[in-house]
């Protein structure tokens, strides 16, 4: 059984929730149980790792103020566009066919195999634009409009703009090629990009935006960012590390990070699989150091870990280190990918997740009801 998202088919939570593609994203349900049962509306919500926003979106829409933070540009863009979309998707058509007007001649050119394959002229010409013209940092409106974009340039034939591709994880262009070629879908589909994407905003607006509470994203290290650049002071974090040697999330969001400025390419000096057990012990220590100063004295701490041993039994002995007055609670995870992976990208597999939950003394009721046990000694989770 799959878990469906906490809000009605036909509501503005749940149209904004599906926005973007994402790997390794938290099921709606884990966000939403969690926040539901540890915070009360007003409380903050803090996510330092926060991919699509899954975490910081369910905490705004549900009265809780959040914050975001990711190092990935393609999870910002998500994040940021879910938690504060532009309100008027007429302003957002009108840019789009703004972008439309301003594709050039040469923009329709291909310069390798993978382009020529992967988009008609047309769309290219249209993603090079969009590429150059819009202003996604700045612009509330630019920013929504490149989410679209980015949602759907990389997608199954015949639902976005591109010849069949994972809509998730982006494979190697070579094997994209190969691929197609193998396949008789040497030509991309010819369509109208600026009627694909007009159609696609028309259709994530029907029900208009959500009505949140203030949400903030923030592009960057979350160490860093947590640092220096942020003051809050939160009641729950709740937050999914990436998992030890598992997903480069800059390389697989390769074609997607080409239409925010990057080249169209894999790049191995960004690769961030943490493969390095010192370098993920890193990662983990500053980030949860950081993030302390922003909690409250008695705030749960959530963190979804891989179930395999290199990473869960990295990830709780930072965790109580970082925390050593707090009680360690565990739960096995066995629910099935939802949405996103499930439908689009490697998914039908069986997650195999662990959840730790750090509380001081206020033990709360949901806890019990939500399957965690007590963990006393390092081995005891993996039995
Ligand atoms: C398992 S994913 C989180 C998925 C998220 N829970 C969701 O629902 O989409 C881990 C995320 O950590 C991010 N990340 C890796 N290193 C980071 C860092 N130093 N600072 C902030 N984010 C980082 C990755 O870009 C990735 O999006």
């Amino acid at each position: 059984m799959i878990e469906q998202p906490p809000w009605p088919y036909a509501s503005a939570e749940r149209r904004w929730y599906g926005m973007g593609r994402y790997y390794a994203m938290f099921p709606s349900r884990f966000a939403f149980d969690a926040i539901n049962g540890l915070t009360r509306a007003g409380d903050r919500v803090l996510d330092p790792f926060c991919g699509r926003g899954n975490a910081p979106f369910t905490a705004a829409v549900m009265g809780r103020p959040s914050l975001g933070v990711d190092i990935n540009p393609i999870a910002w863009l998500y994040t940021a566009v879910k938690l504060s979309p532009d309100p008027k998707p007429g302003r957002v058509v009108r840019r789009l066919e703004a972008i439309g007007r301003a594709a050039r001649t040469n923009d329709r050119r291909s310069r390798s195999g993978f382009e020529t394959m992967a988009w008609s002229p047309d769309v290219r010409a249209f993603l090079k634009a969009a590429r150059r013209e819009l202003d996604w940092r700045f612009s509330v409106t630019d920013r929504t409009l490149m989410a679209f974009v980015v949602h759907h340039m990389q997608d199954k034939r015949g639902h976005g703009l591109s010849n069949a591709l994972w809509p998730t994880i982006a494979c190697s262009p070579h094997y994209a090629v190969r691929w197609w070629a193998g396949h008789g879908l040497t030509h991309p589909p010819d369509v109208d990009p600026v009627a694909v994407l007009g159609d696609k905003i028309r259709r994530r607006y029907a029900y208009g935006t959500p009505s949140q509470s203030d949400g903030k994203a923030v592009l960057g290290d979350a160490a860093s960012v947590l640092q220096s650049h942020v003051s809050l002071v939160a009641k729950l974090l709740i937050t999914s590390p990436p998992y030890k040697g598992v997903t480069d999330y800059w390389n697989d969001h390769w074609i997607r990070l080409w239409a925010l400025g990057q080249s169209l390419k894999k790049d191995w000096k960004r690769a961030t699989r943490y493969e390095n057990q010192n370098v993920y012990c890193n990662l983990l220590k500053r980030v949860f150091t950081q993030s302390k100063r922003h909690l409250t004295d008695d705030a749960f701490i959530l963190v979804r870990s891989d179930r395999r041993h290199r990473t869960a039994e990295i990830c709780r002995e930072i965790l109580q280190q970082t925390w050593p007055k707090k009680c360690l609670f565990i739960r096995k995870s066995d629910a099935q990918f939802e949405g996103v992976s499930m439908y689009h990208g490697r998914g039908g597999s069986k997650a195999q997740e662990l959840d730790f939950l750090l509380v001081s003394d206020n033990i709360p009721i949901w806890m019990k009801t939500a399957g965690f046990v007590e963990c006393y000694d390092r081995l005891s989770y993996l039995k």
